[in-house]
């Protein structure tokens, strides 16, 4: 193997051995002649959104050397997307209590999160906005100038009684504000970016510590071995395992992926959320701050439905309770449309002003993907993926959890995971809105305080274990010499169209054994996967088959995992088994994936207990808005 240190690098600090856009010489099969460059680090963050950027401006901020990789650059990360709001009791618009926030996020769990990590995360919540204005994140402001905050659904005053505004809003871009500020000060401090390299597997050792990770270069084709004391995984979500969804192409797991493949365990894989309000048909966000601002659903009737079901909290209720609703009424045959496929959104009472300061960015979307004004007519909507509650499971440290049955919060050293792939688990069965931008600041902030706890800088790194890279390399190369008779795009097809139609917002027993039979079976097609134009080697299509194998895997943990709960909790709606079982299933499920064999289901036991004195358990009662 030809290794090429760094260092002969170019003005972004990147090695390169092979000449920009040069072609590599196309190797034959099992021939590893192409470059291999080392780095070593003491950190190196996977992924450049909100949490990986916060995780990475800590570690550097405490004089920790380290690379963050990303498959995109930085500012195209998901994160861009998220609208409405971060949630943080600043109580600016009338009263708020992060005790309040707290109870809101534990019911909106359904009592499967673990509340020590919620009440951190509510109460850190407050600080980390703060923290977001000072630097420099340009929220929208009130008459008196503090940060504007508007309703958001299951967001509560006094422990559920009526809706409180929480959600601090940068317009309806927050996301976009809070990425582009992350970027812009890991730059000022000097992190070291590696873009548009794409992880392909962690490097364990025999002791099961994580070492490192491999990476592949898009721009040049060359491989890159990252030696690291911490790797902090976080590189968000697997939408795409989903035929419609509000998540990016680049959504696919590939955290997710690694782990499984590194013989870690998924966490609570079968609850995937359904936003309610993804445009018709095309499927991107219309933000639930739509609704916060006085937006309501009606359907084919022209009737406000959501008060027969939530007489309380009406269009604001949870995320998997209106969804279930709308999914209800088009069932009925009271849905919107010809074919009675969609709900109705109304804007249109608002006004022009409202929607032109407070939701620019989805008046467009609602131009441009539906034609339609909705400063006129409603918006065409219909529930659709919008997030994974499950993932990677850690401590609210941010670190990996290896649960055994002696130890179920068993930690894996060098190892940490924080955002959408992983579960704290702050939002159990059900995230409540605006929780998702809170958990990526919180708990990327986190994780940089805990490996700066636990590396000290610049220390020695002792050498790799023979051969500890050797599967992520044999991996590679199986993928980039493919040439079966399957193209990815047909087998990645197949997949979606089975969770969609399987593992949906309602489910049985029938429909998600059939969806674990179909997953499988699809994942058996990858050995006879077919690369195209396999003489390139930075080639979009091994992209594609290499991101394909990271979805897989969250699909089979998730249909698994759903077809093992016989119980109906948060976003997990069983028809057959339509109650909440506290005594048989509070509890999180383990999914452990091997990629060319079975997929076993194991479970670890919800935290009962808070992580101070300032407040007390909350303890499981009836769920209604
Ligand atoms: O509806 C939204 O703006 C999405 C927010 C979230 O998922 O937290």
């Amino acid at each position: 193997m030809n290794t090429t240190r760094a260092g002969n690098g170019t003005s972004n600090g990147h090695a390169r051995t092979n000449g920009h856009g040069r072609p590599w010489p196309a190797p034959g099969i099992g021939d590893t002649a192409y470059p291999v460059i080392d780095h070593t680090y003491d950190v190196v963050v996977v992924g450049a959104g909100g949490s990986g950027l916060r995780a990475t401006l800590g570690c550097v901020e405490n004089g920790l050397k380290t690379a963050c990789i990303s498959k995109v650059f930085p500012t195209r990360s998901h994160t861009v997307a998220a609208q409405g709001g971060i949630s943080a009791a600043l109580g600016n618009m009338g009263e708020d209590d992060w005790r309040w926030h707290m109870y809101d996020t534990v019911k909106g769990s359904d009592w499967l999160g673990d509340q020590d990590a919620i009440e951190y995360m509510c109460r850190e919540a407050i600080p980390a906005v703060h923290e977001l204005e000072h630097l420099g994140v340009p929220f929208s402001r009130t008459d008196r100038g503090t940060i504007y905050q508007r309703p958001f659904g299951g967001h509560m005053k006094n422990f559920g009684e009526a809706p409180v505004q929480r959600a601090c809003a940068a317009a309806d871009r927050t996301g976009h504000a809070i990425l582009h500020t992350l970027y812009q000060q890991s730059l000022k401090h000097k992190a070291e970016f590696f873009i548009e390299f794409f992880a392909l597997d962690l490097i364990m050792d025999d002791e099961g510590a994580c070492r490192g990770v491999v990476a592949w270069n898009l721009d040049d084709g060359a491989i890159h071995v990252f030696k690291a004391h911490m790797v902090i995984l976080a590189t968000g979500g697997y939408g795409r395992a989903y035929f419609s969804c509000t998540s990016a192409h680049t959504c696919t797991g590939d955290g997710n992926g690694m782990v499984a493949r590194a013989g870690l365990p998924l966490q609570d894989m079968e609850f995937v959320q359904f936003h309610p309000t993804g445009i018709f048909p095309a499927g991107c966000l219309i933000t639930e701050g739509a609704r916060g601002e006085g937006g309501y659903l009606t359907n084919k009737d022209g009737e406000r439905f959501m008060e027969r079901y939530a007489p309380n909290a009406k269009d604001l209720a949870s995320r998997d309770v209106v969804s279930r609703a709308m999914t209800v009424e088009m069932r009925e045959g009271r849905g919107s449309g010809r074919n009675a496929d969609h709900i109705d959104l109304h804007l249109e009472h608002l006004g022009p002003d409202v929607l032109h300061e407070r939701l620019p960015g989805i008046t467009e979307t609602a131009q441009v993907f539906s034609g339609v004004d909705a400063t006129r007519d409603p918006v065409p909507v219909l529930p659709t993926v919008h997030y994974n509650m499950g993932g990677i499971p850690t401590n609210y440290r941010g670190e990996v959890l290896r649960p055994t049955t002696d130890d179920p919060d068993a930690v894996c050293p060098g190892l940490m995971a924080v955002g959408e792939c992983a579960s704290v688990s702050v939002h159990g069965a059900n995230r409540l809105g605006t929780n998702s931008l809170l958990d990526i600041v919180v708990f990327g902030r986190a994780a940089a305080l805990r490996a700066a706890e636990l590396i000290t800088p610049f220390a020695k790194h002792p050498p790799l274990p023979r051969g500890a890279t050797a599967e992520a390399f044999k991996r590679f190369e199986r993928r980039r010499t493919a040439n079966g008779g399957e193209p990815s795009s047909r087998v990645r097809l197949a997949m979606q169209r089975a969770m969609q139609e399987d593992a949906a917002v309602f489910r049985t027993a029938e429909t998600l054994a059939a969806g674990r039979q179909r997953v499988d079976a699809i994942n058996d097609t990858m050995r006879d996967v077919r690369i195209s134009d396999r003489s390139r080697i930075w080639n979009s299509d091994l992209v594609e088959a290499l991101e394909l194998d990271n979805l897989l895997a969250c699909a089979r943990a998730t249909v698994h995992s759903a077809e093992a709960r016989t119980e109906t909790r948060g976003a997990h709606a069983r028809e057959d088994h339509p109650d909440r079982d506290d005594d048989r299933w509070m509890k999180h499920s383990l999914a452990w994936v091997d990629p060319n064999g079975d997929t076993r289901i194991t479970y670890r036991p919800v935290h009962s207990h808070t992580l101070t004195d300032a407040v007390d358990y909350i303890p499981p009662k009836a769920r209604v808005y």
